[in-house]
This record gives C-alpha cells, structure tokens and sequence, in this order.
C-alpha cells in the first residue's frame, strides 16, 4: 500500500484508530493484519471496498434475488466463479512442450502476443503492464526468439493459425525498426490461414506513417485503439493524450493510410459524462465509419491511478445503477438505430459485414489460445499457462469441467445463444440444469426462446455478465453441492 492510500486511510479512521491500526502493521505485517481487521473493522472495509471497486462484485450470493444488485461489467467477473468451484493440478513446464509437440485439436486457434509496457498509464487502468523506461531492443529480440522458439513445436508449425492479436500494455510502442523486427519473425514462423485476423492494440500516439506502413508490409490487418471518449472531460479523466479535435483527425489519417479494419474501444459512465456525451461519442464512431467498437463501463481497478485518487479523495465515484443503465442504453441505441451497427457481443458493437473480431469468436467459442510473452496467458487444449517473466511461466491443467463451464461462460458473451453449442458442451443432465435456469431468466424477460436459440433482450445485455455467472453458479451447484 503507498502512502497516498494511507493518508487516504488516516484521514477516514481518525488518527487514534489509524495510529493503532499501524502500530498492529508493525508488530504482525500487513497482509496478515488487513486479512483480520478487513473482517471486524467496517470503516476500514468501506474504505477499500471504494478503493477496490469491483471486488465486492467477487463476492457470491446465495440467493438469485442477490444476482442483480451488483452489475458485473465484464466476463472476468462472471467467469471468475469457476476458480471457486473447479480445482485445477499444477502440471510442469515438460507437460507443456510435450503438448506443443503433439499436433492440435480441431478447433480455432489463436496467438496472443504481449507487450508489457506503455509510455503514458492511463488513470483506470491496472492491466498488466509498466511504464515504459529506457529501450526496448531486449524485449523485442526476446518476442522475436520466442516466434522462432515457438515456430518449431508441431503444435504451431502442423497447421496454420486463425488469428494472431498483439496486446498490451501497447504492442506499438515500439520503434519502427522494432517493430518490424518482430513482425517479420511472426511471418517467418507462423502460418496464418488465408482470412485470417492479425490485431494490434494501440494507441493514437504510438502511431506514425513509418509504423503504418511497416504494419500494411507485414500484413497486420486489425487494428484495435483506446479511444475510451472523444470528449475532452472523459480524455482528461482517463489521462488520454490529445483533445478530441486531435484524436479525430489523427483517426481519419489512420483509416486513409491503413490498409485494414480500424477499431475503437471506449468506456463509459466517468464521473460527470451526460448522456449528451456518450451520445456523442456514438455519433462519431458512425462518422468515421469505424468497423466496431467496444463500450466498457467504468470500473474501479485496484492498483490503478484512479483507486489511488479515490482512497485520498480526490476523486469521488458514486455507484449509480440508473445512471449507468441511461448511458449504456443510450449509446447501443444511438450506435445501432439505423441497423447498421449491431451487438456482437456484450460489450462490442460492430458495423455490418466489417469487424467481424474473430479473436474473441474464436476464444469465446472454445479455441486455443497460445500465449506468447511475459504477462501473456492462454489455455493450449486442456493445459492452460500464463508467462510470469522471461524466465517464469505457471502451467496447469483444466478439469474437464473447468473447460466446459470456461466454453459455456464463452457461449453466454454473445446476445444470440445456439442451443446446439451448448448441448455439444454439456451433457443431459447438465443442459437440465441450464434450461431449468434459462427459463426463470426468460420469466424476468432477460431473454427470449426461439426454435434454435435464446437471445438476449436489451435488459439481458446490460446484465449479461450477471446471467452468464448466475447459469455457471446454479450448474455448478447443482452439480457439486445438491
Ligand atoms: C486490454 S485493454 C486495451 C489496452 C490498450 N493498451 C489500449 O489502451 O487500448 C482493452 C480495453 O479494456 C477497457 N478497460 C480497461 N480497463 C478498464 C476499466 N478500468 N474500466 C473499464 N474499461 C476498461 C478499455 O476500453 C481498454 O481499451
Ligand atoms: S489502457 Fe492501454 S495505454 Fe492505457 S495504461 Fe492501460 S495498457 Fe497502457
């Protein structure tokens, strides 16, 4: 905890609590102390509760009624509830080459690059990466070997990929001669169907003509960039760089000098945005004519600039569900109102017969993801892995249940839900279970039944996180605990 958090703290306690608080710090440790006093001292927990935003969303209800006081924002809350459930067996790093030399399954398979680092943080967000000091020549050439290292594995080299997504942190972040570097190695070493999709995060700063036409050379045909608002309130509290004139003209160069798909992710619901503002924001991806964008509303991310900003109080967020709900809506009906932009997904809006992001298709669908990169992790057929360092990477293997609730959290991130991808997922007694569940959710008019499929109404999109957690939790215990 920095000292910023702990005069946050001090200032909420009293000094009397507070000194006697540190005093329990110095004699047992912190952790141990925060783990006891998070229990039995209110003030305290309200104070990191705020601090931690959506932490208190980890928290399981017992009863359903509870399913909808907190909405879940993304799919790392729903489907964080298999980790409860489901044990996973450490396996070792010999487990893992001995799969990357077996040949893959049938099923789309997907490349994840990550560049841990970024040259401006942004004030929400504690994604895994650092500020950027000094060069990058050794990360590169170490991405570089890892594509030849991988490149030789039969797992990789047996069967061309679907897609390969460069994330961050901000994988162009990179100088021009970097970057071309490691994209000529991933060419060299991977094989990519013929319509494959090859993203890059980005952002609008990282950019320039050199880099752009290095990414046409090589075949990069996705872009991904973190708007997050056009508007010059939202740019400054997310601690974006250029005001909105800026961001749009440098968006429209893009479009003019990149060859493929350019994509936008924005976050709503910042303290203060009017519904005028998400509006606007909408309007503008229509103007641009952008393939798709993204629409996360705002969390609270421990370790992020803004958790910090509210533990000292400086900035105050108020949980406002009927405000969020105004936002939400008023952005997916501005964006999709003349039918050409519809919801992909929960939180995707794309415009007809352009992005179609078969990175998330084919994740959400069930593929493999292969991992590439410290801070990078993925799941290779039943073994899953996440790279800690250069030198560190943690393997375990998936129980067969951990992998099909994993497919089915996938299923329910789409507003169309096939009912024969779930019974290829689970077995009768289990699909029992998930139409018994399905239908209250279609008493509360959170979805329709048709022939062939359930859809989400609008309600059910705005909640889907909280359905997709309610269906695994109700399966699950039914499954394990009934
Ligand atoms: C993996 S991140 C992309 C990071 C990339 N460097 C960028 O700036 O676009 C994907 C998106 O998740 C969303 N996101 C990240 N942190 C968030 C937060 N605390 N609240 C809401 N959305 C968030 C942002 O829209 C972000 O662009
Ligand atoms: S949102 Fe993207 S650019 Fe901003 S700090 Fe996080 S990873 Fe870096």
């Amino acid at each position: 905890m920095n000292s910023k958090m702990m005069e946050g703290i001090k200032k909420a306690l009293g000094k009397e609590e507070f000194d006697i608080l540190t005093k329990k710090i110095k004699k047992d440790g912190m952790m141990k102390v925060l783990g006891k006093e998070l229990i039995v001292n209110k003030k305290l927990k309200e104070i990191m509760t705020l601090a931690h935003g959506n932490k208190q969303e980890k928290t399981l209800k017992k009863d359903s009624e509870d399913e909808f006081k907190i909405r879940l924002k993304s799919h790392h809350n729903s489907s964080g509830i298999l980790d409860k459930y489901i044990k996973k067996n450490k396996i070792t790093k010999e487990d893992f080459e001995k799969k990357m030399n077996e040949l893959p399954k049938d099923v789309p398979r997907v490349i994840y690059a990550h560049t841990p680092y970024c040259d401006k943080i942004c004030s929400f967000c504690n994604l895994n990466r650092e500020q950027l000091r000094g060069s990058l020549d050794e990360y590169a050439d170490y991405l570089v070997s890892e594509f030849e290292k991988y490149g030789k594995y039969k797992y990789v080299n047996s069967k061309p990929f679907n897609v390969i997504f460069f994330g961050g942190g901000t994988p162009t972040v990179y100088k021009a001669y970097q970057l071309e570097k490691i994209l000529k190695s991933v060419r060299k070493n991977i094989d990519l169907v013929h319509d494959y999709e090859f993203t890059l995060e980005t952002t609008l700063h990282n950019l320039d003509d050199e880099k752009i036409e290095i990414l046409n050379r090589y075949g990069v045909n996705r872009l991904s960039v973190g708007i997050q608002s056009f508007s010059n309130k939202g740019r400054k509290f997310y601690n974006r760089t250029y005001e909105r004139s800026e961001s749009i003209k440098r968006i429209k160069e893009l479009k003019d000098k990149f060859n493929g798909e350019v994509c936008i992710d924005i976050i709503y619901n910042y303290p203060g945005q009017g519904i005028e503002e998400v509006v606007e924001d909408a309007k503008i991806i229509k103007e641009l004519d952008l393939g798709s964008s993204s629409f996360y509303s705002l969390m609270v991310h421990e370790g992020s600039e803004l958790s910090k900003d509210i533990v000292d109080g400086s900035v105050k967020i108020l949980e406002d569900l009927k405000k969020e709900r105004k936002l939400h809506d008023a952005f997916v009906k501005e964006l999709t109102s003349t039918g050409e932009y519809y919801p992909l997904e929960l939180t995707k809006i794309a415009k007809k017969g352009r992005d179609s992001y078969q990175y998330i298709k084919a994740r959400n669908n069930g593929g493999d993801t292969l991992p590439i990169g410290v801070g990078a992790g993925g799941r290779v057929d039943n073994i899953g892995l996440f790279n800690i360092s250069k030198e560190l990477s943690f393997f375990i293997e998936k129980s067969h249940y951990y992998i099909i609730f994993e497919k089915l959290a996938g299923l329910m991130q789409f507003p169309v839900i096939e009912k024969n991808k779930v019974k290829n997922i689970l077995n009768d007694k289990e699909y029992n279970l998930f139409t018994k569940k399905i239908r209250e959710y279609i008493d509360k008019k959170l979805l329709t039944e048709e022939k062939s499929s359930y859809s989400l109404t609008s309600d059910g999109i705005f909640w889907g996180n909280n359905i997709s957690k309610g269906l695994l939790k109700y399966i699950a215990d039914n499954l394990f605990e009934g």
